[in-house]
């Protein structure tokens, strides 16, 4: 439901977004994080960069490991790098903030220069399909590279509602952004040279009140940023709102509420 050409709405969705994100999102993944960063193998001393690093919430464990090794964070969000460096200060640890993409990023840093390269939740606002392959080069050879994602079969209750409104208003429609299983993602890490050690999935589901709130939670959690809902705010948004989330309930409604299920995946890759 993304397009990789949207950088200005990712960044003021996710500027607006930074004080509430970890209640919206992080608290819900906080198992497959907890796995990716176990299976990273962190060791004292080691040179981590996490992509992408949003509020922190997972670059601060990963740092509880490495310290005193140094940890670069890096978003283009100046909200969300603001919220993981004072979580960092919080914890009296020295942490390395850059303002940039990614894609940027991986372009401009040495090769060989990180034992430890670390992507979660950001395949959607990225060219996955450079960015993949371009991470070997990053680290040196024994270094690991932990990449979480949602997979595009993620929140199929959405994508149905988003695929009927679309075809009755006569729309483009757009594929989700995200990988469609694991085996894409391995198939690009291992092109950049390396080795997967480990892949799995996890799947929960989240319950709302009702349509509409669900509805909201997509917008505001960035998971949902359509080029079309770019400038649009005020009534217009309201009413999109409001359609969406009335198809939602009348399709998906159940006596606990308005299910939305999510399927993400995390990958250990290895530089031999
Ligand atoms: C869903 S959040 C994930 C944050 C963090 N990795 C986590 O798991 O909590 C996505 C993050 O990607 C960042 N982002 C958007 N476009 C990016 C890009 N091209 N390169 C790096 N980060 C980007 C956003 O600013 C946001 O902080």
């Amino acid at each position: 439901m993304t397009t990789p050409n949207t950088d200005e709405l990712f960044q003021s969705t996710y500027d607006r977004v930074a004080a509430r994100y970890d209640d919206l999102w992080s608290r819900h993944v906080q198992t497959p994080n907890d796995r990716l960063t176990r299976g990273l193998g962190l060791r004292r001393g080691e040179r981590v960069a996490d992509l992408a690093c949003g509020s922190g919430a997972a670059t601060l464990p990963m740092m509880r490991l490495n310290a005193p090794g140094e940890t670069v964070a890096v978003d283009p969000s100046a909200g969300m790098l603001h919220l993981a460096r004072e979580a960092a200060a919080s914890e009296g640890l020295a942490l390395s903030a850059i303002q940039a993409k990614a894609e940027d990023f991986i372009a401009a840093a040495p090769a060989a220069s990180f034992d430890v390269l670390s992507m979660r939740f950001a395949l959607a606002y990225l060219d996955w399909h450079s960015v993949l392959p371009a991470m070997g080069r990053l680290v040196r050879s024994g270094g690991r590279v932990g990449v979480l994602t949602s997979l595009a079969t993620s929140a199929p209750q959405a994508l149905t509602i988003y695929h009927r409104i679309a075809e009755s208003m006569e729309m483009e429609i757009n594929e989700p952004p995200t990988p469609k299983n694991i085996g894409i993602v391995e198939e690009l890490l291992a092109r950049g040279g390396l080795r997967i050690d480990d892949s799995w999935q996890h799947g929960f589901r989240l319950w709302f009140g009702s349509g509409v709130e669900a509805t909201r939670w997509l917008l505001d959690t960035g998971y949902v940023t359509h080029p079309a809902l770019k400038g649009l705010e005020g009534e217009v948004l309201d009413g999109l709102v409001e359609l969406f989330g009335a198809h939602l309930d009348g399709e998906f409604r159940e006596d606990d509420g308005l299910p939305l299920d999510f399927f993400v995946t995390g990958i250990i890759a290895r530089r031999p």
